[in-house]
Parts: C-alpha cells; structure tokens; sequence
C-alpha cells in the first residue's frame, strides 16, 4: 500500500536544486527544475552512490557530482552511454505547493 508524507513546499527548495528527506526507504532527494516541476529519486546515484541531491540539475536530467553520470528525473534511468537505474518516487503538488511525496 502507498504512503504519501508531506514533504515541506515547493518554495522550500531552489530552483535546480534539491533538499534530502529521510525516509523509512532511505534518503530521497526532491529535485526543483528550472520549469518548476518536482521530482524524486533515492539519493544514491546507481553508480557509486554518489549524493544526487548535490549534482547539477539541468532539464529533466541531474548530473552526478562524483563521475557526471547523467540520470533521468522523470524516470530515475541513467541517460547512454551509461547505465543503470536510480529508484524513482511520486512527489504531487498541490495548489498551495505543498509537495507529497508516495511511498
Ligand atoms: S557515483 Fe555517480 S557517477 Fe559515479
């Protein structure tokens, strides 16, 4: 069964960039991209766990700090040549910005 947890509001992260929640399913990083959308992925990269929350946001896409592997926000994929995957959540917003994210 899905958990959703209030997960502060959108004003609370910067555009292109990210806040880490603790979570029973680990750190998640909740990324704000330059069109305002929201997105969620553990913040392990799934190379070498790198922190994703301190990459470069850039488009729907966020670049690892460590080796610059680039990894899709919308779906978590890691964007060929590499590869690999990234657990991907639901974050929903609502009128007000505040920010759900589903577990
Ligand atoms: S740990 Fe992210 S690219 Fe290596």
């Amino acid at each position: 069964m899905s958990n959703n947890i209030r997960v502060g509001n959108i004003s609370d992260i910067p555009s292109l960039g990210a806040r880490v929640v603790k979570t029973e399913k680990g750190d998640i990083a909740i990324f704000r991209t330059e069109d305002n959308k929201v997105f969620a992925l553990i913040n392990k990269c799934p190379h070498k766990d790198g922190s994703l929350a301190d990459g470069i946001v850039h488009g729907h896409k966020v670049t690892c700090p460590l080796h610059n592997w680039n990894i899709n926000l919308e779906d978590g994929k890691v964007v060929a040549p590499d590869e690999g995957c990234a657990e991907h959540f639901v974050v929903n917003v609502d009128a007000e910005g505040n920010l759900f994210l589903q577990l």
